[in-house]
């Protein structure tokens, strides 16, 4: 079987996460999967790569899809019989504009952000090798969220001890309260993004202790905010281009064997940030 390292990124076919894939085709040693959910858009993507001189490889994933999730870990297991880079990119957020109900706001982010990047997480880290990196796309808009959450929240949220049930149940528990209209009384803020986002946020969290839990070999999780990037997501308001945006993943996506920090972090401009 080879034995060639890989990167995986999703979401890559624009924005912060083709930046992402463009600095590991250059800096990783390996092959570099870069993956979106439309084949059109992520073949374009790896021809606009090539035309600039990188090499990647294209798989479709969509993330809310439990099926293509697992063609991709099929994929990796017999091509590569592992994976070394995890870059969980792919996200949504509503516009500002939006005049979607807020309770399908929220349950559509918290299912692409949260759920999907989990699915992504539950079927590839059994292929994760000893000094494999994941990285996981949160934002700032996550510790903003956090700090209008409710006592009671922002303590379970920051709770050491969390587990994933317990965090899927609060997540569950966000949709529930938005769609019975009583998310504000029940102490969430009103936040589709930021919400789904703490998820992204604590799930790296939790996912490191379980790594070493079970004793995995020098895996390390960290979350990120990329910082306020020029992407389609942020209707090109962002002052950061998406190679500055892409500066912080890669760096954790490409840190070196046996670091001790950051693990399980929270990081901003390659620097680790307190969670509340
Ligand atoms: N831009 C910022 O200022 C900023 C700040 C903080 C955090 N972030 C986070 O950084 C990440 C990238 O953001 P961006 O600004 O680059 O956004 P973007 O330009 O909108 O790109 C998002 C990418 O995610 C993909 N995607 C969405 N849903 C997907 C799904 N179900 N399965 C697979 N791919 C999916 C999109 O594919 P399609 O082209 O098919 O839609 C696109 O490739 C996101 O997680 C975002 O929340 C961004």
């Amino acid at each position: 079987m080879a034995t060639k390292r890989l990167a995986v990124i999703t979401g890559s076919n624009k924005g912060i996460g083709y930046g992402i894939a463009r600095v590991l085709s250059k800096s990783f040693q390996g092959d570099v999967l870069a993956t979106a959910r439309d084949p059109k858009r992520g073949e374009a993507a790896i021809a606009e790569l090539k035309t600039e001189g990188h090499e990647a490889k294209f798989f479709q994933l969509d993330i809310t899809d439990l099926e293509s999730i697992a063609r991709l870990a099929n994929y990796i297991k017999t091509e590569y019989g592992g994976l070394d880079i995890l870059v969980n990119n792919a996200g949504i957020a509503y516009k500002s504009a939006s005049t979607a109900p807020f309770s399908e706001q929220a349950a559509v982010s918290v299912k692409c952000n949260f759920n999907g990047t989990l699915n992504v997480c539950r079927q590839l880290f059994p292929l994760l090798r000893p000094h494999a990196r994941v990285v996981n796309l949160s934002s700032m808009t996550s510790v903003n969220a956090l700090h209008h959450c409710s006592n009671s929240l922002q303590q379970q949220f920051t709770d050491p001890k969390i587990t994933m049930p317990q965090l899927e149940k609060l997540m569950d528990q966000f949709i529930k309260d938005t769609a019975d209209g009583v998310h504000e009384s029940n102490g969430w803020p009103s936040t589709a993004y930021g919400v789904s986002k703490i998820g992204v946020s604590v799930m790296s969290f939790i996912l490191q202790r379980e790594l070493d839990q079970q004793g995995k070999e020098d895996i390390v999780v960290n979350a990120c905010c990329p910082g306020y990037v020029d992407t389609d997501m942020t209707s090109h308001k962002g002052p950061k281009t998406i190679d500055q945006g892409a500066d912080t993943p890669a760096y954790l996506a490409l840190l070196p064997p046996d670091i001790t920090t950051p693990r399980g972090e929270y990081v901003t401009e390659r620097k680790v940030e307190p969670w509340i």
